[in-house]
């Protein structure tokens, strides 16, 4: 069975590239919901790879992913991550005008300068979109099949409602992390740390009380009924009170954590969902971001209570840390921690691959994860 791909793969620039130009020219990432298009001309943008893309929502409720990119001299067109473009999208640099569908509409004094220029061959390249469960992904590829990506995910338990009555979108939260995107899927996965790096807040299950079911080439993480019981402290257990708690939740068949190959964590709780992306940015690190749907007893801005958390960039980074990260009490800061640890690690000249666990539930979907990845980086 395929193991890790070498130490290089996580730290050398040469090996990001080729993932840039065969893994991610051609992968589904999450950009969105379909709440986030309510209006037309409503966008929000992504890159994958190295790829500028965009969705955005025409008037016909239609949702056109597009490549961002200015097909005069190429200028980066929506910015920031979401927001309303108006009637059409207009570049910046000389004002060319393209509908919601792309198509080119408008040249600046084209008479003048571009008299014989034929409009219609200047439309914005076009991306693939996919909707699935009210998650909006993009894919650079112009006729990606996401049908196939997502068909194995179809009839299987789903966790979250974000329409529900009861559930509000918190701000959201985005992480500087300091180790390659692999490293932290491949912790995402781990059954085997979960007792023992978060013996103080998540405290299990054991490896064994949990299992990884590969889905095509997505995962979904099921606690097994004992597993369950021990996965969460007490205190968060009666806080979740009646809105659902984990164990209601295990005995309706739904996993605990869904992965979707390559980069999107979905991970629902008893107080909630949160929805994870990680963005690869160089050999060696990524960013995060962090959509969460909270309860009514939860805030919708946890941002000052997470540790690392920079007010003035908005980004949480382990640069800021004040306490160490096993005493904060957030799990999430012990796995970033741990990343952070591994990537140094990996780094380091006497680092050669130690053995992965063979036992059930604890380093297992690791190996599926790379034979996957194996498929897709050629
Ligand atoms: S680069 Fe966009 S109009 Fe010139
Ligand atoms: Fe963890």
């Amino acid at each position: 069975m395929t193991s890790r791909p070498p130490k290089e793969a996580y730290t050398d620039a040469v090996w990001f590239r080729n993932e840039t130009n065969t893994l991610f020219a051609n992968a589904w990432i999450f950009v969105g919901t379909v709440h986030d298009f309510q209006q037309t001309g409503d966008y929000r943008t992504a890159t994958c790879g190295n790829a500028l893309l965009s969705i955005v929502r025409d008037e016909d409720g239609n949702l056109n992913a597009l490549h961002n990119v200015c097909r005069h001299r190429g200028a980066e067109l929506l910015e920031g991550s979401t927001g309303n473009c108006g009637k059409t999208i207009v570049c910046p640099y000389h004002r060319w005008t393209y509908a919601h569908d792309g198509s080119l509409r408008g040249v600046p004094n084209k008479v003048e300068c571009f008299p014989d220029l034929d409009r219609s061959g200047y439309g914005l390249h076009p991306a693939s979109v996919g909707v699935f469960r009210d998650l909006v992904f993009v894919n650079p590829e112009a006729d990606a099949d996401f049908e196939s990506w997502i068909a194995p995910l179809q009839g299987k338990h789903w966790p979250h409602d974000l329409t529900a009555a009861d559930v509000k979108e918190a701000i959201p939260l985005a992480y500087d992390l300091k180790c390659d995107w692999k490293v932290f899927v491949e912790n995402a996965l781990d059954g085997y740390h979960l007792a023992y790096l978060h013996e103080n807040t998540l405290g299990g299950p054991l490896p064994g009380l949990n299992e990884w079911e590969p889905v095509g080439d997505h995962m979904i993480w099921h606690a097994t009924e004992e597993g369950v019981r021990h996965r969460l402290p007490m205190k968060v257990r009666e806080e979740a009170g009646n809105s659902g708690t984990i164990e209601s939740a295990s005995k309706t068949g739904y996993g605990g954590v869904y992965f979707l190959f390559p980069t999107t964590i979905i991970v629902p709780t008893p107080y909630g969902i949160s929805i994870s992306a990680l963005h690869p940015t160089a050999a060696g690190r990524c960013r995060m971001t962090v959509r969460h749907w909270v309860g009514p007893r939860q805030s919708k801005d946890e941002r000052k209570h997470i540790p690392g958390f920079d007010k003035s960039t908005g980004i949480i980074s382990s640069d800021n840390w004040k306490t160490h990260p096993l005493e904060t009490g957030d799990f999430q800061t012990e796995d970033v921690w741990i990343c952070e640890k591994i990537q140094r690690g990996l780094e380091s000249p006497a680092y050669t691959h130690g053995p992965l666990s063979n036992g059930v539930g604890a380093e297992d979907a690791i190996r599926w994860f790379h034979g996957t990845l194996d498929k897709h980086v050629t």
